[in-house]
């Protein structure tokens, strides 16, 4: 990464700290249907939900499906993890330091830096894997997931719940 890449990417980073920050606070003060209670699923709801995921009409779910539950912890624990580890660590190809890599030793920074990378693959792959699942549930489905997502408005028929 040249000098100017770098700067971009930490304030880029500290700005994804301060929306995980939000979500993390808004998980337990929101709207119900987005609140951390309402996204923890039992495996019996999650393996009952699965049973029905290729059934051709919308999951009826109020909020998050079961399975959409699981992506939105898991897309939020892995840039959480993103966005903190980068404060720790430091390019071996450049001599800028993230600012609190100095509070850690040499050889901690040296493990974060290489979950910090590990975990961007990682990261990409839920993302991919997410854009996947709502091209499924609008193509297959006939559901669009993107419109309560920006909206934050879901329209549920009665009696068709999956969950
Ligand atoms: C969600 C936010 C972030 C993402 C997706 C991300 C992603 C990445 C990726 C893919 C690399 C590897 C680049 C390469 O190998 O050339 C990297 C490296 C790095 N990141 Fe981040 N990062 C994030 C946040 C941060 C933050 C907040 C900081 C510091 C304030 C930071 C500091 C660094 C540093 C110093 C490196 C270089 C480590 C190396 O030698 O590979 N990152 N980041």
């Amino acid at each position: 990464m040249t000098f100017a890449t770098v700067d971009w990417h930490f304030y880029l980073g500290y700005g994804v700290l301060g929306l995980v920050l939000f979500r993390l606070l808004w998980g337990f003060v929101g709207p119900a249907p987005i609140r951390f209670r309402s996204l923890l699923h039992s495996p019996a709801a999650i393996r009952q939900y699965l049973k029905t995921l290729g059934v051709r009409s919308p999951s009826g779910s109020p909020g998050h499906n079961p399975l959409g539950s699981l992506s939105v912890l898991a897309l939020l624990a892995s840039i959480a993890f993103q966005a903190v580890s980068g404060l720790f660590i430091e390019a071996d190809d450049y001599f800028e330091s993230a600012p609190l890599a100095k509070y850690l030793s040499a050889e901690m920074v040296n493990q974060l830096t290489g979950w910090h990378r590990l975990n961007a693959t990682i990261l990409l792959v839920l993302v991919g894997l997410h854009l996947s699942a709502i091209l499924f549930y609008w193509l297959w489905k006939k559901e669009n997931l993107t419109r309560p997502m920006i909206t934050g408005w879901k329209w549920v028929k009665e009696n068709k719940s999956a969950d």
